[in-house]
């Protein structure tokens, strides 16, 4: 009898051992990753053809040395923050560092009040352009700027889209034209910020409260992390 149960232990121990190898193996060779890669690509590009547009590529060069070049993030995950975000009629989004404007084309093609895009390089602003006029589905008036964030007025936005576009003393800046913009203009307003760097900007504001947080890789397709913000009415 005892050797039985010493055998069945064994053979448990064995099972456990080899279970765990099994996950050590999947952590050092992470196969769904390049197929995560390869559906999103994929996935991408049917979403540019179906809009008409191309918003794809990166840049390497800034403007300013606290700006981050131009990127972007897979539809995928735009549309699971728009969907997120149930946009209203009176809403006006502003896409801070527009670059290609994919995230604005998206936006437009919800029926809001309208969708602004602020950026600070001439070529992606004129690219930026070029999308969002011939963007198909389009329900929404458009209307992008060429210049510095941190110079724009604010007072007519609802919800502010920024994806990494500068570094804390930027931010700093463009927070505070937003919650000045409130002043002049009491509303309710909204913070989307993804791969939020300079998040701890936020959470010692002192006017903005934290509402969600959503970790990358939570859900297919969110390839980094994105917390949404809320501030009263001044
Ligand atoms: C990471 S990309 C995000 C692009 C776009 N929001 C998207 O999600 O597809 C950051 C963009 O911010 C722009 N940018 C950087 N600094 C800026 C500034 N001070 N004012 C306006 N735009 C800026 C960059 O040129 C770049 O296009």
């Amino acid at each position: 009898m005892g050797d039985e149960r010493k055998s069945l232990q064994g053979a448990q121990e064995k099972k456990q051992l080899s279970l765990s190898q099994l996950q050590r193996l999947r952590k050092a060779f992470p196969l769904d990753r390049p197929l995560t890669r390869l559906l999103l690509k994929f996935d991408n590009m049917l979403w540019e053809y179906r809009l008409g547009i191309n918003s794809r590529g990166e840049s390497f060069s800034t403007a300013e040395s606290d700006s981050i070049p131009y990127s972007t993030i897979p539809y995928r995950m735009i549309m699971k923050i728009l969907r997120h975000l149930a946009l209203e009629p009176s809403d006006v989004f502003v896409d801070i560092g527009c670059g290609k404007g994919r995230v604005l084309c998206c936006a437009s093609r919800f029926r809001i009040r309208q969708v602004v895009g602020v950026e600070i390089d001439q070529d992606l602003c004129t690219a930026a352009r070029h999308n969002t006029e011939r963007v198909r589905g389009r329900q929404s008036p458009v209307s992008i700027t060429h210049a510095a964030a941190q110079e724009c007025d604010y007072r007519a936005g609802t919800v502010y889209y920024l994806f990494c576009p500068f570094g804390a003393a930027t931010l700093n800046q463009v927070l505070a034209r937003i919650r000045q913009s409130l002043q002049g203009e009491p509303r309710r307003i909204r913070i989307v910020y993804v791969n939020p760097m300079a998040e701890p900007l936020l959470e010692r504001s002192g006017w903005l409260q934290m509402k969600d947080r959503w970790q990358m890789g939570n859900k297919f397709g969110l390839i980094h992390d994105v917390s949404f913000w809320q501030a009263a009415r001044a």
